[in-house]
Order: C-alpha cells, then structure tokens, then sequence
C-alpha cells in the first residue's frame, strides 16, 4: 500500500492540535505534533469554560496548523488528506477544528476526513505500537473513562465506562477537597505515598454489581466526609491528610483492577491470537494502578502496552492517524461534514450518563 500523508486537526476540548503523520494503517511516523494548551485560560474558573476554549481555539488553529506543516517539513499540496475532530466533545471547539478544516479542504481541494475523537485515543496504540486487532482498550483520564474492544479502525464494542465522573475528574476533585495543588493525580498519589490505606474506610462503588461499569462520584463524597470527621477547626493533621489519600487511591485501584478483571475475561473469551490490554489517559500515569493491571495482564498471558504520555492526552497525531485507517477504507467526507458533541464509538451500547467539565465522556 501507498504511504499516506495526513495533517491533522484536533480541538474538541482545551487542547488546540495540529499534526501530520505519513505511512499506512500499523505502520504510520508522526512527521510533527503541535499541542497548545488553554490551562492558563481556564484556571480562574475551575473548569473548562466551552465560550472560552471555542475562541481560544478558533484564535489559535491557523498558527498550529502552520506550524505543524513547517516543522513537517511540507506545504499543505503535499499532504493527501485532511482529518479532523468532528466530535464527540464541546461543540463550539469541535465547530472551529471542523470549520478550519472545511476551509483548507476548498483551498487545497484535498479531501477531509472527519474523526471521531474516541476512535483517536482508541487507535493510538497502532500508531505507537502497531498494536494488532483486537486489543482491549482502557481510556481513562481527566475526561474519559470506558473499556472498548477494538476489533478494527471503525469496530468498537463497548464494555463498560463511568455513569458519573471520570477517574481524572476524581483525583482532581478529591485534590480540591484536600487542599493539594492540581492537576489532582500527581498530587494525590504523592500524598498516599506516605499513608495508610487501611486505616480509613471508603466504598468500592458498582463492584457489588456485574458489569464493567464504573462510578467515582461517591469516592469523591466519601473522602468529603471522612474529611470533616477528621478536621479540627479549619485544620487537617498531615498523617491525616495522607491516610485519606491513601484509602481513596487504593479504592480506585481496587476498582479499576475488578472492572478491568472482568473487561479482560470478555476480551479473551475469543482468544485473540496476541492478546494486548492498551491503558491510555493521564490517570494511567499513576503507579499504584499502573501496577495493579500490569499484574493483571501477567495472570492471564495479556501483553501490557500504554502508550507515553503525550500521545495519550488530547493531541492531533491520533486524530490524522484515525483519519489515515479511516481513509484507507475509501472513506472521506463532503462540506456537509458537521460537527457532533456526542457520538458514540459503539452505537449498540447504552448512553452513558456521565458528561462533566469536561464533554461527553462516551
Ligand atoms: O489524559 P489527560 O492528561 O487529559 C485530560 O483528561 O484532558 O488526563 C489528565 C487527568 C487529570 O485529571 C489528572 O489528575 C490525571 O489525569 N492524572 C493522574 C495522574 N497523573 C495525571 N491521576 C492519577 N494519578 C496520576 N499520577
Ligand atoms: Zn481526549
């Protein structure tokens, strides 16, 4: 097969992206990746402000996608496609990534190629790895939280995800409640570090239940209380502190490790020749749960693969490499392409309720 150049474009949520990856589908190079951050933007409000992150992205997309072709190396007549984010996530962003995109397909008459967002972070592990069909995928961050079964660039099944907070969204909150700087994960396992997590109790939510399904929510309430037990005055003694953080990471652990226990078991009941767990999401960071599915995965004979960091948060390499697989079935779109702020990977699986500060988690 031809080797493919792609450029392209992700803006669905606070990361502004442009990339251009060239090679075939299981053997594609990142030629360049431009990632603008909006943290800064966002901070005073505690939140990802969607008025804020559109602007900021319609500001900032042409600068990205220049750069990303200059560092590339090439002009935009030199690429053979272009692929964008056309959902699921905040709409006004996705509408600026699709519209930017929309207009350099009319200047450059290349074809567009929209993407969906999931389908990017689903499929990084063959851009990586070239991880072979069918893995067993286990998104979680700040943002999202499923396990989906990849049987191919467009064949998704859903095994399960959060019907509340992603496990991101859990250690940033549970940072807040304990006065511990964000981004939340880092801090928080810093501080269980020197805990005891047997010594305050928390819940295991949804594991009494069958299914891969998760919840964090009530972790988050659980640590709340705790807390306010614990406090004195305003104050809440060091050693405290850390056994509370502690408990709750090991919950989220013990968690995680179940769910992921029972998503493996359906992964292999059809024997996949070269069975493979791929964990991606800044939360797959954290060394205790890190651990804890490496463990798994030697238990059952299931290679371990995660992809590094800055190809598993939100970026535009995985967006062209999803619209190169995409492109190599035939498949591309017209300017009626729109821009969708929820769209499921796998259309047979239920809705998923969650959808925080961060846009559609399924
Ligand atoms: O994938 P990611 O960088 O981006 C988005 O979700 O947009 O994930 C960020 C999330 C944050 O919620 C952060 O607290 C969490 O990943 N995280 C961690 C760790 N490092 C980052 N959670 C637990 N333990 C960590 N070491
Ligand atoms: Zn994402």
């Amino acid at each position: 097969m031809d080797e493919l150049t792609i450029l392209g474009i992700e803006s669905s949520c606070d990361d502004t992206g442009a990339a251009v990856i060239t090679g075939t589908p299981g053997t594609a190079r990142i030629l360049s990746s431009v990632v603008e951050g909006q943290g800064a933007l966002h901070a005073p409000f505690g939140g990802v402000v969607p008025e804020i992150a559109a602007r900021a992205h319609a500001e900032r997309l042409d600068g990205c996608v220049t750069r990303a072709l200059s560092d590339a190396g090439l002009t935009l007549s030199q690429v053979d496609a272009i692929a964008v984010t056309a959902g699921p996530g905040l709409i006004g962003g996705v509408l600026s990534g699709v519209m930017c995109a929309k207009g350099l397909a009319a200047a450059s008459g290349k074809p567009l190629v929209g993407v969906n967002h999931l389908a990017g972070h689903a499929l990084t592990p063959r851009l990586t790895d070239a991880t072979p069909f069918p893995y067993l995928m286990l998104l979680v961050s700040g943002g999202h939280c499923q396990f989906l079964l990849v049987r191919g660039p467009q064949a998704f099944t859903r095994l399960g995800g959060t019907i509340d907070d992603a496990p991101g969204e859990a250690f940033d909150k549970a940072a807040r409640l304990l006065a511990l700087p964000q981004p939340g994960g880092p801090s928080v396992e810093a501080e269980a570090r020197k805990g005891d997590a047997t010594r305050i109790a928390f819940p295991r939510p949804l594991l009494d239940r069958p299914g891969c399904d998760f919840s964090f929510s009530g972790l988050k309430t659980a640590l709340l209380r705790n807390r306010d037990t614990l406090m004195e005055g305003d104050a809440l003694r060091a050693g405290d502190r850390a056994d509370l953080c502690a408990g709750f990471q090991s919950a989220v652990v013990d968690v995680l490790r179940e769910k992921t226990r029972r998503a493996l078991a359906i992964y292999l009941e059809d024997a996949p020749e070269q069975p493979t767990l791929a964990v991606a999401g800044g939360v797959a960071a954290n060394g205790p749960i890190r651990a804890a599915l490496k463990t798994l995965c030697a238990e059952t004979g299931t290679q371990f693969t995660a992809p590094p960091l800055a190809l598993c948060t939100d970026n535009a390499a995985m967006i062209a490499y999803a619209g190169l697989e995409r492109f190599c079935l035939g498949e591309s779109d017209g300017m009626d392409l729109s821009a969708r702020p929820r769209w499921p990977l796998d259309r047979s699986a239920p809705g998923m309720l969650g959808s925080g500060k961060k846009g559609a988690k399924a």
